[in-house]
């Protein structure tokens, strides 16, 4: 069975993935009891690669949802020695081209990869190597900010399978790419 890669991922109405500075406050709601299919998306994830920039967000936060997957860092300024302290052992990092990690990742046994991290993102899109992206779109607009998408060479077609709004105002899309 191919790898399937994914993008599962939050933006402001105007497209940013965090503030210029890297700030997500505008991300922190209310949600109740819903995380909008994370732990469902997450649960069919073996694999997640994210960015340098979105690892170190992360490393942040103190929290790390991401136990039990193959979890690696695309840097080429980050190597073993330069993991958190209690993530050592826990995280590769590689600097690759995506093209390159994806048939790595497939001939080691990957059968589902969650893409994060705008760049990194980009960098896949690119290459056409998404197969899926969820798009929770939040209803604030913030004018500036790290963008979610970035340059192409050709057009990305992608086909909606379905858009979900929830009570807090989230509009959640699931589109495939058309191959
Ligand atoms: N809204 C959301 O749901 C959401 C989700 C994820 C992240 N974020 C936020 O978005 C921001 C990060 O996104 P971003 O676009 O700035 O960066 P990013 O994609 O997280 O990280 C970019 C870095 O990844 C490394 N990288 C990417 N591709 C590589 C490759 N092929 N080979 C080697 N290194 C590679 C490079 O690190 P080196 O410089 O080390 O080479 C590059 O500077 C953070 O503020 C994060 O909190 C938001």
């Amino acid at each position: 069975m191919k790898t399937k890669i994914s993008v599962y991922i939050a933006t402001s109405l105007d497209g940013f993935i965090a503030r210029a500075d890297g700030g997500m406050d505008w991300l922190e709601h209310d949600a109740g009891d819903d995380d909008y299919g994370f732990a469902e998306f997450m649960a069919s994830v073996d694999t997640v690669v994210m960015g340098r920039l979105t690892y170190e967000f992360v490393v942040s936060t103190g929290l790390w949802p991401y136990e039990g997957k193959r979890m690696v860092v695309m840097s080429s300024t980050l190597g073993a020695d330069d993991a958190a302290p209690h993530l050592a052992g826990k995280v590769e990092f590689l600097a690759m081209e995506p093209l390159e990690l994806a048939a790595k990742l497939a001939g080691e046994g990957a059968k589902h990869v969650y893409i994060d991290g705008g760049l990194t993102i980009q960098r896949f899109l690119r290459e056409r190597l998404i197969d899926e992206l969820i798009l929770s779109r939040m209803p604030v607009l913030l004018g500036s900010g790290v963008p979610l998408f970035g340059e192409l060479d050709r057009d990305v077609l992608l086909r909606h399978v379905e858009t979900q709004g929830f009570a807090s105002g989230l509009v959640q899309s699931r589109y495939a790419a058309v191959r």
